[in-house]
């Protein structure tokens, strides 16, 4: 990792760019065989971006800590008051498979850039010290490459997702989630829901990549978010007989690829016919998996997501039953196993307005990509800042961000900040 040295903690910080903290780990997790960056929670690469973020905050003097359900906290708390109501911002550092260079790491690294503006304030005298605390927080497996569930850090320490079912979650090498937390330190059996946690975050802003072509045409480098599409994971896994690619008769064949192919085909049709819904099927896993060897089984993870959840519900029994029907034509069976189910968030309307009376020039836009900012929403106000991708392609080495936006990314949340640290307490109308 190259760090450069324009960061320092004495009484005149360095001010970190957007892109020269991103420039930093341009080198980490990257994949030679997919392209971009592969950055599976608790893998080496994320490991040594985890570390990256703890030693930034250091250099600011902050103290971070890791909690029990692997959230790196970092707080700024200038009036040494204690840590409730909170203003909080931050993102995730794993990624994709193959994924692009600012989906998670721009919201960290204008975290850090951000709060280089406010401490610049502070030490010029500019307005007084915020009686409320800062946090910056890192979100691991926001993206649910490696075990299967996105936004796990989050729904943890909501409670959303139970500790004991999280810990059992295997990754594509049979390592549980219990077992690589406790690789990185973290005790298995406090997963799970954190009150105390919770109970300290006031508001949630997460910077974030816009995700598709929103802000393309609009002339406006960053935008506020106003909802996040409804989506879910479910795993159809499709049985027959494994056998002798050479010696079985193509008439005896029991072959659950075959089948899988021609549900793949299914999902797409079924998802056109339904106005605004998406459904995807990104990963199909063959076991065993050889060129010469017919599957005796193949997983498909399907993403579905649709702004009204009964229509998801109703477009994944679709595919359920066409799936059977499949199944059941080439021999085989099918079944369908709901992973992880997000209704559609509205972020919350009085913090939107603020950002908006913040951020005047923001357009506002809705996302399709899921965010820890959806998951936290239930239980606190969280909103968005999305920055401009002028190639409008994400989850693949495409996506992209330019410096001089990067930068106006920072000084928006910045803005945000401020405003939202002088308010007060949950006083946010
Ligand atoms: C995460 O980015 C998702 O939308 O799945
Ligand atoms: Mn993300
Ligand atoms: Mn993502």
């Amino acid at each position: 990792m190259n760090r450069s040295q324009d960061t320092q903690h004495d009484q005149q910080p360095a001010r970190s760019s957007v892109a020269g903290l991103l420039g930093e780990i341009a080198g980490v997790g990257t994949d030679p065989v997919r392209g971009g960056y592969s950055r599976p929670v608790y893998s080496p690469a994320e490991a040594d971006l985890r570390e990256w973020f703890i030693e930034h905050a250091r250099r600011r003097g902050l103290d971070p800590q890791v909690d029990r359900n692997g959230i790196i906290w970092a707080w700024w708390n200038p009036s040494g008051g204690p840590l409730r109501d909170a203003v909080v911002t931050g993102s995730h550092l794993d990624s994709v498979p193959g994924g692009g260079a600012f989906d998670g790491p721009l919201g960290v690294a204008s975290a850090l850039a951000a709060l280089d503006l406010l401490e610049v304030d502070r030490l010029r005298g500019n307005g007084s010290a915020p009686s409320r605390p800062l946090g910056l927080a890192v979100f691991p497996e926001e993206e649910g490459s490696r075990f299967g569930i996105a936004c796990l850090g989050s729904r943890l320490l909501t409670g959303t997702l139970d500790g004991a079912r999280a810990g059992a979650l295997r990754d594509a090498d049979g390592v549980s989630f219990a077992e690589a937390s406790a690789r990185h330190g973290l005790d298995p059996g406090r997963l799970g829901r954190d009150q105390e946690a919770l109970s300290r975050i006031g508001v949630f802003v997460e910077l974030h990549v816009e995700q598709g072509r929103g802000l393309i045409d609009l002339g406006a480098p960053v935008a506020i978010g106003s909802s996040i599409l409804g989506h879910g994971r479910w795993r159809l896994s499709i049985t027959g007989e494994g056998n002798h690619a050479g010696t079985t008769l193509m008439a005896g064949r029991r072959d659950p690829m075959v089948a899988a192919g021609a549900v793949i085909g299914a999902v797409r049709d079924l998802a056109r016919a339904r106005a605004d819904a998406r459904a995807t099927v990104g990963r199909l896993v063959p076991v065993p998996g050889g060129t010469n060897v017919i599957a005796s089984r193949v997983d498909l993870w399907l993403d579905v997501r649709h702004p009204d959840d009964v229509v998801t519900a109703e477009l994944v029994a679709a595919i359920t039953v066409r799936a059977e029907e499949i199944s059941a034509l080439e021999g085989c069976s099918s079944s369908m196993v709901e992973e992880s189910l997000s209704a559609t968030v509205d972020f919350d309307a009085d913090l939107r307005r603020r950002l908006a009376a913040t951020l005047p020039d923001a357009p506002v836009l809705a996302t399709g990509a899921g965010h820890d900012a959806g998951v936290l929403a239930a239980h606190l106000p969280t909103g968005m800042v999305f920055v401009r991708n002028p190639t409008g392609v994400s989850h693949a080495p495409g996506e992209h961000v330019e410096n001089d936006d990067a930068e106006a990314g920072a000084g928006a949340l910045a803005a945000v900040l401020r405003d939202l640290l002088a308010a007060g307490p949950t006083r946010l109308g």
